[in-house]
């Protein structure tokens, strides 16, 4: 970690994990004898241009403080809120760091090529950068589970994330957003609302979110588990 690193990683890990179905939250599940979320955030860790990880968890977990990484000294706790965008919210005045770039504990397979690329682009501008994934797939527009029609797919990203962005200029977008009663799914539709246009940076690595069981079940081949 080098001390003129610029940016903090926020990583929203508050979630119960409801459609992966699991008693355990699923950024508690085992990937390859870790935690996904301590896979998660060590991507981070081991990144030099990444000063510290702020990390939002459940006003009601028992689990984080047993993981090897809360004791870590470039570690920063915090709670998060009821839904992803307040635990990034919650994250982001934590940090101190002119920069950010907010993860989901949920995307351990993150590649660091594709961190750092994020990074060139993120730390340029107030715009920032968003890692994304062109759409490869025919995209229908559906009505009670019948196609409407065919959507052209030539403009048509899927997001990612790590999502870098300036700290302050996010955190005003987000609460600008919140209260605009819009819904806020990712960081970049905060910045939209607000006028900015972050730069779609094409990811090159697998970074899916752990999401569904069959997630994980990938994840866990991927990194060739045979012990969880
Ligand atoms: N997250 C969060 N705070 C919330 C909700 C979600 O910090 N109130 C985090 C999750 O822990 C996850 C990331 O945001 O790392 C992406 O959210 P998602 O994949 O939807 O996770 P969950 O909300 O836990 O899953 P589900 O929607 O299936 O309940
Ligand atoms: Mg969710």
């Amino acid at each position: 970690m080098k001390a003129e690193a610029r940016t903090d990683a926020v990583i929203p890990a508050a979630g119960v994990g409801r459609r992966m179905g699991s008693a355990t939250p699923k950024q508690y599940l085992c990937l390859a004898g870790k935690s996904v979320l301590e896979r998660t955030a060590e991507i981070f860790l081991n990144c030099d241009r990444i000063r510290r990880v702020v990390i939002a968890i459940n006003k009601s977990d028992t689990r984080f403080s047993s993981l090897p990484i809360a004791s870590d000294p470039r570690v920063v706790v915090c709670d998060g809120g009821d839904s992803r965008y307040l635990s990034v919210i919650s994250a982001l005045e934590h940090s101190t760091a002119p920069y950010v770039a907010v993860h989901d504990a949920a995307r351990p397979l993150l590649s660091t090529r594709d961190l750092e690329t994020v990074l060139d682009y993120g730390e340029r501008d107030d715009d920032g950068a968003i890692l994304a994934l062109a759409m490869a797939d025919t995209v229908k527009l559906g009505d009670e589970g019948r196609c409407l029609r065919t959507v052209p797919r030539e403009k048509l990203w899927r997001a990612l994330t790590p999502q870098v962005f300036k700290r302050e200029i996010l955190l005003k977008a987000l609460r600008y957003a919140d209260s605009a009663g819009q819904e806020i799914t990712d960081e970049a539709s905060a910045m939209e609302l607000s006028g900015y246009k972050p730069r779609l940076v094409e990811a090159r690595d697998p970074n899916f979110k752990i999401t569904l069981p069959q997630d994980l079940m990938i994840a866990r081949s991927l990194f060739g588990d045979k012990t969880c």
